[in-house]
C-alpha cells in the first residue's frame, strides 16, 4: 500500500541527525569487492534502496553477502561469482545506475555480462555513451539487447589511453573498476575527482591495484594480475549532510549532522556562509542554524568537484525562496534539474526558469532549449500544497518546503526518498517535525 505523508508547516528543524557512508561511494565499493579473490568488509553502510539493488544483484551473481545491521557492516565474499539468469538480472532493471558498473568486474571474473537497463534519477537523459565508449576501448565486446546490455572479453581486458569529453562520476568508476584488473596500463585525462572517487580509489588500493591521480584530472592505473578483498569504512554522506544543512535554514532551525565532514564539503560551506547560515565545526560533525534575521541572495553556479554540487542545489533553492532579493542557480551538470521548482511555485515560491546560461560560463546547455537556469526572488511565505516526489533531491526540497510553509501539505512517493536519505521518518521526527504516515487511499 502506497505511504501518504502528512506535514503540519511552520515549526523549525532542531536536533542532530546522523550520516552514515555515502550513497555515491557505498554501492560502488560493493561492486569492487568483485574484483577480489577473499571477501571484503565494508563498514558504515546506510540502510538504502541502492544498498539493497546492489547485493541482490551480487548475490545473483553468487557472491555472499552478509549485512550485520547491529555493526552497520557488510561482507561480501566473491568465491562464488558465477554468471547470473538474465530472467532474474532483469527483475532489477530500472532500479538504479549502478549495474551499469558491474561490467568491468564481472568480465574479469568470468568473461562476459548482461545489464539490465539503468534507473537512476529522471535529472535529464543521462546516457551512458563515456562508459560504453571506453569500455570498448579496454577490448570489450558490447551488444544492445532486449532489456539491457550484453557485455563480453573474448580475448581479455587490456589498457587503455583514454580521455572523457566531460569529467564523468559514473564513467571513470567504470574505468577504474575495469583498468585495475586489465593487462598495462591505462591513461584516463579528464576524469571525475570527487571525494567519492577517491574514496573508491582507496578501497581498490586496499585491494592491492596501482592508482595515481595528477593534478590535471589524469589518472593512472597499472593493471594487476591478482587483487586482494579490502577493509574499508565508507566516507560520511556529504549530500545528505548538506540537504539538512539546508532544511536548517528553510525553515529556521538548527541542526547538528554528526559525522559530517568539512573537508567535503568546502563549496557549500562557503556558500552557505553567504547566504547567512551559520556553522560550527567540531570533530564529531558540523552543527548548522539559521542566525536570525535575514538571508542573503545570490548567483550559483553548479560545477563538478570541488565546485559546488549539482546535488546540493535543489534543497538549497528552498532557503534561497527566503532570501531578501533576487537569487540565481545556473545548473550545469544536468539539463532538466529543475523540474522540482513547480511544486515549489504551488507552494508560493517566486521562480522562473530560462534556457539562457544564467551565470558566469556558457554551459553545455546553452541555447539547446534546456531549461538550465533558475531566478528565485524571496521572501515570500509558503503555504501547504499536495505534491508527489519526484526525484531524490527534489523530493528531499519539496519535504522540507513543506516544513517551511504554513499549514498542510499531504506528499506521495516516499520510497523514492528511501533511495538515498536513511531513516528519513526517524530523523524528521527526532527533529521536532509535525508529521504523520498514513495509507494513501
Ligand atoms: C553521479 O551520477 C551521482 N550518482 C549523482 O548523484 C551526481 O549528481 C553525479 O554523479 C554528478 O556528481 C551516483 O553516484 C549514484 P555523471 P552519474 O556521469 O555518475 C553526462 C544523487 O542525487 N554523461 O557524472 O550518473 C550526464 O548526462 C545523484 O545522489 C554522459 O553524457 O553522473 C551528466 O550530464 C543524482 N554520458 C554528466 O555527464 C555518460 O556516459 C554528469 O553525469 C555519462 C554521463
Amino acid at each position: 500500500m502506497a505511504k501518504l505523508l502528512t506535514i503540519q508547516g511552520g515549526k523549525p528543524l532542531t536536533g542532530e541527525v546522523t550520516v552514515r557512508g555515502a550513497k555515491n561511494l557505498v554501492p560502488k565499493a560493493m561492486v569492487a569487492a568483485l574484483l577480489g579473490n577473499t571477501p571484503s568488509v565494508l563498514r558504515s553502510i546506510p540502510e538504502i534502496k541502492d544498498v539493497d539493488v546492489v547485493s541482490a544483484l551480487l548475490e545473483l551473481h553468487g557472491v555472499t553477502v552478509d549485512w550485520d545491521s547491529q555493526a552497520g557492516s557488510i561482507t561480501m565474499d566473491p568465491a562464488g561469482v558465477r554468471q547470473a539468469k538474465s530472467a532474474e538480472i532483469d527483475a532489477h532493471a530500472g532500479d538504479s545506475r549502478i549495474p551499469i558498473l558491474f561490467c568491468g568486474p564481472l568480465m574479469h571474473a568470468i568473461g562476459e555480462a548482461f545489464i539490465p537497463d539503468l534507473g537512476g534519477c529522471k535529472i535529464g537523459d543521462r546516457p551512458i555513451d563515456y562508459h560504453l565508449e571506453v569500455l570498448r576501448n579496454f577490448g570489450a565486446v558490447v551488444d544492445k539487447r532486449p532489456g539491457g546490455i550484453s557485455i563480453s572479453a573474448p580475448k581479455g581486458l587490456h589498457g587503455a589511453k583514454l580521455e572523457l569529453p566531460y569529467p564523468s562520476v559514473g564513467a571513470t568508476e567504470q574505468v577504474l573498476l575495469t583498468a585495475v584488473k586489465a593487462e598495462g596500463i591505462t591513461e584516463l585525462k579528464g576524469a571525475a575527482v570527487e571525494p567519492e572517487i577517491h574514496d573508491l580509489i582507496a578501497v581498490l588500493q586496499k585491494m592491492g591495484a596501482i592508482i595515481t591521480v595528477q593534478t590535471d584530472r589524469t589518472i593512472r592505473i597499472e593493471g594487476v594480475s591478482t587483487l586482494r578483498g579490502y577493509n574499508h569504512t565508507a566516507l560520511p554522506d556529504r549530500n545528505e549532510a548538506a540537504s539538512w544543512a539546508s532544511a536548517a535554514l528553510a525553515t529556521g532551525g538548527d541542526i547538528f549532522v554528526r559525522h559530517a565532514s568539512q573537508r567535503d564539503l568546502t563549496a557549500f560551506l562557503n556558500t552557505y556562509r553567504k547566504i547567512g547560515g551559520e556553522f560550527d565545526v567540531t570533530d564529531e560533525g558540523i552543527r548548522f542554524w539559521h542566525a536570525g534575521g535575514e538571508l542573503n541572495p545570490l548567483v550559483l553556479e553548479t560545477d563538478v568537484h570541488p565546485g559546488f554540487m549539482t546535488d546540493w542545489q535543489q534543497p538549497l533553492v528552498v532557503a534561497l525562496t527566503q532570501a531578501t532579493g533576487v537569487s540565481i542557480v545556473h545548473e550545469t551538470v544536468y539539463e532538466n534539474r529543475f523540474g522540482f521548482t513547480d511544486a515549489l511555485v504551488r507552494m508560493g515560491a517566486s521562480i522562473q526558469l530560462h534556457r539562457e546560461c544564467l551565470g558566469s560560463i556558457p554551459c553545455r546547455f546553452g541555447q539547446r532549449n534546456f531549461l538550465h537556469s533558475a531566478v528565485i526572488s524571496g521572501p515570500v511565505r509558503l503555504k501547504g500544497a499536495t505534491f508527489d516526489i519526484p526525484d531524490l533531491r527534489g523530493g528531499f526540497s519539496h519535504l522540507i518546503a513543506a516544513l517551511a510553509a504554513e499549514g498542510t501539505s499531504k506528499a506521495t512517493g516516499l520510497e523514492i526518498i528511501n533511495r538515498g536519505y536513511e531513516h528519513f521518518m526517524d530523523k524528521l521526527l527526532a527533529l521536532g517535525a509535525d508529521v504523520e504516515l498514513s495509507d494513501e487511499s
